[in-house]
């Protein structure tokens, strides 16, 4: 196959949901389909990481699972399938818009019954601000639940985009029995699931006039779903590719990801219209996927993968060029050349090494600490800086120090890796060696943070909470002992030395900002 060909054929998706939609299990039908696992319930549910951090903290403790699951890779059809895993929690979220930052389409699931949910809302707002084609998938439909007609109105309604519904389901509201495919005018009946969604089920297809399935389904039902269709014919919108493509229409399919149902269909579909590889904008230029040069994206980096050994996985967007294996690459931030030469590849529940990659891929290397999320890789005779990557500015700030001093080093050690992965951010104040300011985007990073640091570094840490909500920037070179006004604030250093005032609210950066009306203080860090 050609570099060309290997581009066109990845599909590389995040598939974003409110919790309990199901996109546990729909990406577990997705690999039965794709041939990656052979029964359903092989991929271990890691839904319980949503509730709380006791459960978090015990999924933790079966760390392969959700290390292994971080992207998942299968061939259909002709394709190269990779689906990005985006955790649940809202907590997290923050790791979930930087997974976005790799995707190359997004699949949002929603519950038939409960339509469009709040941390559906948050990701679709991402998704289309980052221009990135969003499918709709109606999950649950063995469910009683809102009429699709209904779900069509809500989603525009709520999210502001047309739904067009590529296939239509069959029956009445709790039991539906097909789908009806709108390019081809057929339609697909399902058997009943008798193997609690582990194996594929059965169907039988055919033309929508073949007269079996007014046999099938009854001829009432059956006139329902010619009369739905030419209303939607009549008052729809029609397909177009370049609307899906800018965020003003979503193709809407139906399924239900437990029972197996419409999930092939979806599959199929999805494969055909969702883009491949996107260009992606650099600093420097706009880099083409097709472009020989290799370059990717570190959007993502977890330690203590096994925690025996301490080993620290940067994962990696390929954006251009071929990826081979002990290829030597420039990493942009801190001018190094780096030789990446035990790249990983996850399939279901297996690491492999890899060989080779393409535009689209996700590779996990390993890194002693020099990559951060957001950083860039690429040729040395080809530079460029992938910008873009969202930044967080923290609410929550804490002072955090071991309880045993002894623990130093290890204390150091473990912050800076948890800081690197993104877990947190660290502030250094001056003079004060022995602790760290840290800031967090949700209340819950603390107590993970404490966690993993005594499980993962064996640090017991002592954590004051400080009474600060807002972050800012200051930018360019200003002495910080020049600044006025900052009795009830704190200047500390992140961990680019630049200057960071935290401070109880907006209003007093308000009054912050009057008495130095020449410093600018930003809400995020300049990213160069
Ligand atoms: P999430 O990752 O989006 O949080 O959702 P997950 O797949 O874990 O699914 C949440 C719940 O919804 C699970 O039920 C799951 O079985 C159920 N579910 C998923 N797809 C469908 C569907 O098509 N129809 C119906 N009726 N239910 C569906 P649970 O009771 O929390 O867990 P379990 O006991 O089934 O494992």
């Amino acid at each position: 196959m050609t570099f060309l060909e290997e581009v066109n054929r990845r599909r590389t998706f995040a598939i974003i949901s409110h919790p309990d939609a199901g996109k546990t299990t729909l990406t577990e039908k997705l690999l039965l389909y794709g041939g990656a696992i052979h029964l359903a319930g092989s991929v271990k549910s890691r839904k319980t990481n949503k509730h709380a951090v006791s459960d978090w903290m015990e999924i933790e403790k079966q760390r392969g699972i959700s290390v292994t699951s971080s992207v998942l890779q299968f061939d259909y059809d002709g394709c190269r399938v990779n689906i990005l895993d985006t955790p649940g929690h809202q907590d997290f979220s923050e790791d979930t818009y930087r997974t976005l930052m790799a995707a190359d389409s997004a699949v949002m699931l929603i519950d038939i019954a409960k339509g469009v949910e709040a941390q559906t809302k948050k990701l679709f707002a991402v998704c289309k601000e980052r221009g990135i084609p969003i499918f709709t998938f109606v999950n649950k439909l063995d469910h009683f639940g809102k009429s699709p007609f209904d779900l069509m109105e809500e989603i525009e309604n709520v999210l502001g985009i047309r739904a067009v519904p590529m296939n239509w389901p069959v029956g009445i509201n709790g039991e539906y029995k097909g789908i009806f495919d709108r390019e081809h005018n057929t339609i697909e009946l399902f058997a009943k699931d008798e193997t609690h969604g582990q194996e594929k089920l059965e169907s039988q297809k055919g033309s929508v006039d073949d007269p079996i399935f007014k046999e099938l389904i009854g001829e009432e039902l059956h006139q329902a779903l010619i009369d739905d269709i030419e209303l939607l014919d009549v008052a729809g919108d029609a397909f177009d590719f370049e609307k899906v493509r800018s965020g003003e229409l979503t193709p809407m399919f139906f399924g239900s990801a437990m029972t197996n149902f419409g999930v092939k269909p979806f599959l199929e579909k999805f494969l055909e219209l969702a883009p491949s590889p996107a260009p992606r904008k650099a600093l420097e230029e706009t880099v083409e996927p097709t472009s020989e040069d290799f370059s990717s994206l570190v959007f993502k980096i977890q330690a203590n993968m096994n925690p025996n050994h301490h080993d620290r996985i940067v994962f990696m967007r390929i954006c251009s060029g071929k990826f081979e294996k002990g290829m030597t690459v420039l990493h942009k931030q801190s001018n190094k050349s780096i030789r990446l030469s035990q790249p990983q590849q996850f399939l279901a529940t297996e690491r492999t090494i890899v060989e080779d990659a393409y535009p689209g891929d996700i590779i996990g290397v390993f890194d002693a600490g020099t990559m951060g999320v957001g950083d860039t890789l690429c040729a040395a005779n080809h530079k460029v800086t992938f910008g873009d990557f969202p930044v967080f500015p923290p609410e929550f700030f804490a002072r955090v120090s071991p309880k045993d001093t002894m623990k130093r080093k290890q204390f150091i050690k473990g912050m800076t890796q948890l800081a690197q992965e993104g877990a947190v951010q660290i502030f250094e104040q001056q003079l004060s060696l022995d602790s760290y300011v840290v800031g967090a985007v949700g209340m819950l990073q603390f107590e993970v943070l404490e966690y993993r640091l005594k499980n993962e570094y064996g640090v017991d840490l002592l954590n004051h909470t400080l009474p600060y909500s807002v972050a800012r920037w200051v930018d360019g070179d200003v002495d910080p002992t020049t600044l006025k006004g900052l009795d009830n604030a704190m200047v500390v250093k992140d961990n680019r030395e630049r200057t960071v005032i935290l401070i109880s609210n907006e209003w007093q950066m308000g009054w912050v900002q009057e008495r130095n009306p020449d410093v600018t203080f930003l809400t995020t860090p300049k990213l160069h």
